[in-house]
């Protein structure tokens, strides 16, 4: 019963997860582009990770009491019985790596990004899926609260380079091992007569790790998590400087921020600094966290490197393009110049003239369906290319072409030599 609809649905991308077709795929391009640029003008280069790690690395770094690791994590067993999981975020891969390579005997300071897929087995909805891309930026081996606001700001610079409106940087502090116990202590003790008030979710891990309490979207959390002490309220003197210098840096930047005490994040591996991006813009509904991201001092050392300090963020690629809307980044045509052809002779000339100025940095469109002239030209005009090189057979007798300036709708004689410099004319290039 049922293997018609099974049948069907098996021929469907997986729930939650979706093709990147044309012309989406050009503006994630567009994206990376922009951020490759700003991202090596801060000193960053891009790290590859695999996809796949030993499971224990999510449990260890993220923390397994949190949701992801809980329950949305992409586990299975090797054929050796191994126990493999999707990454579900970056920042542990790239530790792992950091420490595998034993990157502190190699340079002071790390600055490192990566683009890739991360998975998670979330109820997927607009904004939030069971594969998403993240552009993931780190620097391990700087204390500073200096380069906290450096990344906060470069991050603002590269949303604005892209053209995204209506922005809120939230910001708080979580503390580090000496002062957080006593933030936990008061934040239990706020909660433990307030326990009726909150979620079955929250009620059960309330115990173990009150600080989640505060991230919960269900109502009467909320309205809790709002009156709960200030984890600001709770620092140690080391933490209160870190934060006071951090603002003063932003400032310096001019970058607005608000305190946000409700801004735990869903991992557990954070200490100090942490940081959302959320847009009003676009499509981007409920789900309007851009990005995320803050210090996580303690994570090379729990997995097995020196004390390092750290601190990141990573941005949901879907997420900025659902707020982008579909105008944004802009897109280049796709072709400089379209051939059409007629007669044999002529499509035998035009195969090595479109190879020539291909490899002269054009881009170059062939009609390869072949078809009447009037056809070829029709997809030109949809193409939207500014130039077309019609070639008969007497212009190829010639050693000329006719040059389309598709703008303004005139034509000229061109001898083959000059077409290039023409075209580049025509397309601005
Ligand atoms: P995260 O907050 O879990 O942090 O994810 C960062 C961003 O990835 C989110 O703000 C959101 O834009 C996007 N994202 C997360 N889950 C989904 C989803 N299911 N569908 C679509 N987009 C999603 C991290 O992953 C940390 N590793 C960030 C970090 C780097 N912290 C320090 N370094």
């Amino acid at each position: 019963m049922g293997s018609k609809k099974s049948k069907g649905d098996r021929l469907r991308s997986v729930k939650g997860m979706h093709d990147i077709l044309p012309p989406d795929s050009r503006r994630l391009q567009e994206v990376q582009r922009v951020s490759h640029a700003l991202l090596q003008r801060y000193g960053y280069a891009e790290a590859r990770t695999p996809i796949l790690e030993y499971t224990p690395l999510f449990a260890r770094s993220i923390g397994d009491q949190t949701d992801i690791v809980e329950k949305e994590m992409y586990t299975f067993a090797d054929r050796d019985d191994t126990s493999l999981t999707m990454r579900p975020e970056g920042t542990a891969s790239v530790v792992r790596a950091y420490v595998q390579h034993a990157l502190h005997k190699v340079e002071p300071v790390t600055r490192w990004y990566y683009f890739g897929p991360m998975f998670r087995h979330e109820r997927a909805q607009r904004g939030r899926y069971r594969q998403f891309y993240q552009l993931g930026v780190e620097a391990l081996g700087a204390a500073k609260a200096s380069i906290d606001a450096e990344m906060i700001g470069m991050l603002v610079v590269l949303l604005d380079d892209l053209g995204l409106q209506n922005l809120r940087v939230h910001l708080n502090t979580l503390g580090c091992p000496e002062c957080r116990p006593g933030y936990r202590q008061a934040l239990l003790d706020f909660l433990g007569p307030r326990e009726a008030e909150l979620c079955e979710d929250c009620e059960r891990r309330f115990a173990n790790n009150p600080l989640r309490v505060l991230d919960c979207k269900v109502e009467g959390c909320r309205a809790v998590g709002d009156a709960a002490p200030r984890s600001i309220d709770h620092t140690c003197q080391a933490c209160r400087e870190h934060w006071d210098q951090l603002n003063g840096d932003l400032g310096l930047l001019e970058v607005e921020v608000r305190l946000d005490n409700r801004l735990v994040r869903g991992l557990d591996y954070y200490t100090r600094t942490t940081f959302e991006l959320i847009s009003d813009a676009g499509d981007l509904g409920s789900q309007n966290t851009v990005a995320g991201g803050g210090r996580y001092d303690g994570l090379v050392q729990e997995l097995g490197g020196p004390p390092t300090p750290a601190v990141g963020f990573a941005m949901g690629l879907e997420r900025l393009l659902l707020a982008l809307g579909p105008d944004l980044p802009a897109l280049a045509p796709v072709a400089d110049v379209a051939m059409v052809t007629r007669g044999e002779r002529a499509r035998a000339a035009a195969v090595p003239l479109a190879a020539r100025l291909r490899k002269s940095g054009l881009a170059v469109d062939i009609d390869h369906r072949g078809g009447s002239m009037k056809s070829q030209m029709k997809r030109a005009n949809k193409l939207g290319a500014p130039a077309v090189v019609i070639l008969g057979d007497d212009e190829v007798d010639r050693g000329v072409a006719a040059l389309r300036d598709m703008a303004d709708s005139t034509q000229e004689e061109v001898a083959v030599d000059e077409l290039e410099g023409k075209i580049r004319g025509l397309a601005g290039r």
